[in-house]
């Protein structure tokens, strides 16, 4: 026994002098360089990775960070430089060849098939074989994909297709799908943008642990707490162009902010000056709609911001949605300057005035064949025509005028809304509404995915909305956010209003204990 201990310790010992010899990056991409027609992406970028560490990629939207992550994962040929795995040059034409190398990558935009359900997603492609040759053994496939779920303590049916999943659980589907494929390095595109706190720590729990096993991450995120929390070193890109590569521990979140956008930022949150009309524009009296939405009450003034805060699951989507007419409220009613309204489709909801720009852009917000100018002024259609023609001259000034005051990073209005970065996509969608002028924006989780000078410029938007007497419901699962930009803030939890909360004086303490059902008011 005390013979094998020794055996074991010396040879532990001997494993771990070995590995802190072995300085061998596990990755390295060397002068990588990316044309798209109109932007150059990436600039010979250089990137290292060793094994069992945390890289956090960070930097403004349209940077390159998904793009570096694309060539890394043979999605696109780089135009130059090379990649060197372990220390040899490695050709990597397809995803096929970075899995073989032992490259998983969790994509920014999920990439989950949503008519498969959670078992058949997580091994597509790489179906456990069954006793007669070409079948597949469905029972142990689902077996592994139950034990994937369930070391990421997630409570989902492996059998239940996933588009009938929140977003944040099929973001942790796929993380799921990358864990279990035995990766070296695995590649974050945003995972935790749509997830609760709670499923970030899980997902950190896992991140440590993959890193204590000489696996190693490469992270991106907008969320620079996170990325300090959890990295060993963060490498920042700005235009297409390396800027550094630095341990975290001599970082603070002002100097990665510094290092991406290439100047001091201002403060991010700012108050407007004129407080909300006592006018009330949008009126909601014991709204409901099943279990998510529960005799919801409440008046949203001109010229106001209410912040809609709660956990995920809360009913705060359900609520914007019945309000939209995407899924009509069952009982309650609705009043938009104090007339009461029948909202039983979306159509209704934008010609009284109502606008809403969604959670999930990729699916309901955009176009995504379709140009920037299309995007932004399809809802604004029916007053660009002329007859049965397009004013295309106005078409061009209102989308260009809104590519220069929302700072769309695109080379022109006519590139198609696919070829932007996220965090450029949902400033489409914000844009498409504006040109209708509403009465009421309806914003749930306006700055998801979005860098920290493109938020800025949001809330600055959104200010601007408010002073010209624009309603303002926004959904938001980020306190400092909801606390930083709203003038009040309704909390619900289980369907219900647990309180509304003046900004200026509510705690996060008081905000999460409603938020929780504690101390309900
Ligand atoms: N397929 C494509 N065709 C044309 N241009 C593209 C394509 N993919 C990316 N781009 C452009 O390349 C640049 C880099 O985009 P990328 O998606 O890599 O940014 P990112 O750093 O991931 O941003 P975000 O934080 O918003 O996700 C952007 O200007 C984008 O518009
Ligand atoms: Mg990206």
């Amino acid at each position: 026994m005390s013979v094998r201990l020794c055996r074991g310790a010396l040879l532990h010992s001997l494993f771990t002098l070995a590995s802190s010899m072995d300085n061998t990056p596990l990755l390295q991409m060397r002068g990588i360089s990316k044309a798209f027609p109109g932007v150059q992406a990436l600039q010979s970028v250089d990137l290292t990775v060793y094994p069992g560490e945390i890289l956090a990629l960070v930097g403004e939207n349209g940077a390159g960070k998904s793009t570096l992550m694309k060539v890394l994962n043979g999605v696109y040929g780089a135009d130059a430089g090379e990649i060197l795995w372990q220390g040899q040059a490695a050709t990597i034409h397809s995803p096929h060849d970075a899995q073989r190398l032992g490259i998983s990558m969790i994509h920014q935009e999920l990439a989950l098939i949503p008519y498969l359900d959670a078992g058949k997603n997580i091994y597509l492609g790489r179906e456990p074989a069954g006793r007669l040759p070409g079948t597949v053994n469905w029972r142990s496939l689902y077996r592994q994909a139950q034990a994937d779920l369930d070391r990421l303590g997630l409570e989902v049916s492996v059998r239940t297709p996933v588009r009938f999943f929140p977003i944040a659980q099929q973001q942790m589907i796929e993380v799921a799908k990358a864990l279990s494929m035995d990766a070296r390095l695995i590649v974050m595109d945003e995972p935790t943008s749509s997830l609760t706190d709670r499923e970030v720590e899980t997902l950190f729990g896992q991140m440590r642990a993959l890193r204590a096993q000489g696996v190693a991450v490469i992270f991106i995120s907008h969320r620079l707490e996170e990325v300090l929390h959890i990295a060993d070193r963060v490498t920042v890109l700005r235009d297409g162009q390396l800027v550094d590569t630095r341990p975290v521990s001599e970082l603070s979140t002002d100097d990665i902010i510094r290092m991406m956008v290439g100047r001091e930022m201002g403060q991010i949150f700012e108050r407007r000056s004129t407080p909300p009309a006592d006018e009330v524009v949008l009126e909601v009296r014991g709204l409901g709609r099943g279990e998510r939405v529960r005799d919801v009450s409440f008046a949203l003034r001109k010229g106001e911001i209410l912040g809609v805060a709660g956990l995920v699951g809360a009913g705060r989507t359900e609520l914007a949605e019945a309000i939209f007419g995407a899924r009509p409220a069952t009982a309650g009613t609705i009043l938009l300057d104090g007339q009461p309204l029948r909202i039983r489709r979306p159509q209704e909801a934008i010609r009284s005035g109502i606008g809403f720009v969604p959670e999930d852009r990729k699916r309901q917000g955009l176009f995504l064949r379709m140009s920037v100018a299309a995007n932004v002024v399809m809802a604004a259609l029916r007053r660009l025509t002329h007859g049965l023609f397009i004013r295309w001259a106005r078409v061009e000034q209102i989308t260009s005028d809104f590519v220069t005051r929302l700072d769309i990073r695109t080379p022109s209005t006519a590139q198609r809304v696919r070829n932007l970065s996220g965090g450029n996509q949902q400033k489409v969608v914000i844009a498409k509404w504006l040109t209708l002028d509403p009465k009421v924006l309806i914003l749930d989780e306006p700055t998801r995915g979005i860098d920290v000078g493109a938020k800025a410029e949001i809330y600055r938007l959104m200010n601007q909305l408010a002073e010209r007497g624009v309603g303002i419901l926004m959904i938001s699962s980020e306190l400092p956010e909801v606390m930083g930009i709203s003038d009040r803030i309704l909390v619900m939890h289980e369907g219900r209003l647990a309180g509304i909360f003046d900004a200026r004086t509510a705690t996060e303490d008081a905000l999460m204990n409603a938020a929780t059902g504690i101390n309900p008011v």
